[in-house]
């Protein structure tokens, strides 16, 4: 398979994790549910980078405004990008691309460090900056009143960003392909040889 066949396969690959994510239960506290795509959209930013992850979610978004119900609870359809939790959906994208831009820019490999800093930049940070405001705007609530009800997501977001770092990790062991460009450029491997015994 050549980079670019590979490229795209990646992009639907990664769609369709969001989607299959969608089938754990959501935890519906309040108008905006708990859910573990976000799970799905942190591996997208962290695995394929900026604008490979970003297209992932980009593709993953226009199958549910073209009316695929691969939202949690089967919805789907242009109405939930006008409900509340349309920030969040727009902040998928940008997360995934603000996540893909920290781990991936003038590195050769995910460090730990890079990847924590980039779900919680691009997984919460932006997220929320983009689902927050929007939150507040359609439920008619102050945006403090829908930030402070935001704090519910904050357990959940911090599990994702803790097993999106531990599988991130695992597959640049497994899979370094997947992470394209990253890959190409990362440092030689130690041989055994190489490696001085303990
Ligand atoms: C939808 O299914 O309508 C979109 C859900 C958006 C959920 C947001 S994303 C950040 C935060 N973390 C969660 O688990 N839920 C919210």
């Amino acid at each position: 398979m050549n980079t670019r066949t590979a490229g795209i396969a990646h992009i639907a690959l990664f769609a369709a994790l969001i989607a299959v994510l969608a089938l754990p239960p959501a935890l519906p506290l309040g108008p905006v549910p708990i859910t573990a795509q976000t799970l799905g959209v942190m591996l997208a930013g962290a695995v394929l980078g900026p604008w490979r992850g970003g297209a992932a979610v980009l593709l993953f978004e226009v199958m549910v405004a073209a009316g695929l119900p691969l939202l949690t609870g089967g919805r789907g359809g242009i109405g939930v990008f006008f409900g509340p939790s349309g920030g969040y959906l727009l902040g998928w994208i940008a997360g995934a691309v603000v996540i893909g831009l920290i781990v991936h820019t003038g590195a050769n490999r995910p460090t730990w460090l890079r990847v924590i800093v980039g779900l919680i930049g691009g997984g919460v940070l932006v997220v929320y900056l983009f689902g927050i405001p929007v939150q507040a705007l359609v439920t008619g609530t102050t945006v403090t009143e829908a930030a402070v009800a935001s704090l519910v997501f904050l357990p959940g977001d911090a599990l994702k960003i803790a097993i999106a770092t531990l599988v991130t990790l695992a597959l640049w062991k497994a899979y370094p392909r997947a992470f394209g460009q990253l890959a190409r450029t990362r440092a030689p491997q130690k041989t055994s040889a190489e490696t001085p015994a303990a």
